[in-house]
């Protein structure tokens, strides 16, 4: 019965389609991030507590794309489904980096979030320094580029993490103001919006991969 097998995935190209459209029409570059919100959700440098007591998650939120940028060529892999972070002392500086796109639903204002970077899947790995820094992107990446001018678009530094295998990263003190908050900010300041951000390669050599939206980077909503 072809038909009715073959209808149920039209519709979900469809809508995904749909779904893709209304993203990157949220996204668009130059009214996402740079008037209201450089840096967020640490503008100022603030650092923040996070929930008191020890609270479970109540969700675990992925990228809706990860996508990988090259640093020498300024070409941008769109929408990947892996994440990869790779730099060795041979590679010529043309590393790797990965880029994401956050859009946090309005139903969390009022929780807090927190970055998380996790390699708990049998599909993640790394090797070499384990050290990466993460940036928030002046805009999120929403297509395949071959070069620069379109470029990572890298803005504010949030602090550098040391990698866990099989565990979460932690944040390296005094690294940046996400270090300074151990990764929670009010999730009010990025709920309803698209935000993107780089996972860059830190030391001489690292190199780790994870399978785009279910390991890696991540938000926890507490
Ligand atoms: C992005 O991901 C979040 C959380 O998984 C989801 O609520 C939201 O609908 C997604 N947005 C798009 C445009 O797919």
């Amino acid at each position: 019965m072809p038909n009715s097998r073959r209808q149920p995935n039209i519709f979900a190209t469809v809508l995904g389609s749909m779904l893709s459209y209304a993203l990157l029409t949220q996204a668009a570059p130059s009214t996402i991030r740079r008037d209201t919100s450089s840096g967020a959700p640490y503008q100022g440098g603030a650092t923040y507590t996070g929930p008191s007591g020890d609270p479970a998650p109540i969700a675990q939120i992925f990228p809706n794309y990860t996508s990988q940028y090259n640093t020498a060529t300024g070409a941008v892999d769109f929408h990947t489904s892996q994440g990869l972070v790779y730099r060795s002392i041979t590679d010529g500086g043309a590393d790797i980096t990965t880029l994401v796109t956050f859009e946090l639903s309005t139903q969390y204002s009022s929780n807090w979030c927190q970055i998380a970077f996790t390699l708990e899947d049998a599909a993640s790995w790394a090797t070499g320094s384990l050290q990466a820094q993460l940036f928030t992107s002046l805009a999120p990446a929403t297509t395949d580029a071959s070069s620069w001018p379109s470029g990572n678009l890298r803005d504010q530094d949030l602090g550098s993490i040391d990698i866990v295998v099989g565990g979460e990263a932690s944040f390296e003190a005094g690294s940046g103001p996400a270090a300074a908050s151990d990764g929670f900010f009010p999730c009010s300041l990025i709920a309803g919006q698209v935000y993107g951000g780089e996972i860059v390669p830190q030391g001489d050599a690292v190199e780790t991969s994870w399978p785009a939206g279910e390991d890696g980077i991540k938000i926890v909503v507490y």
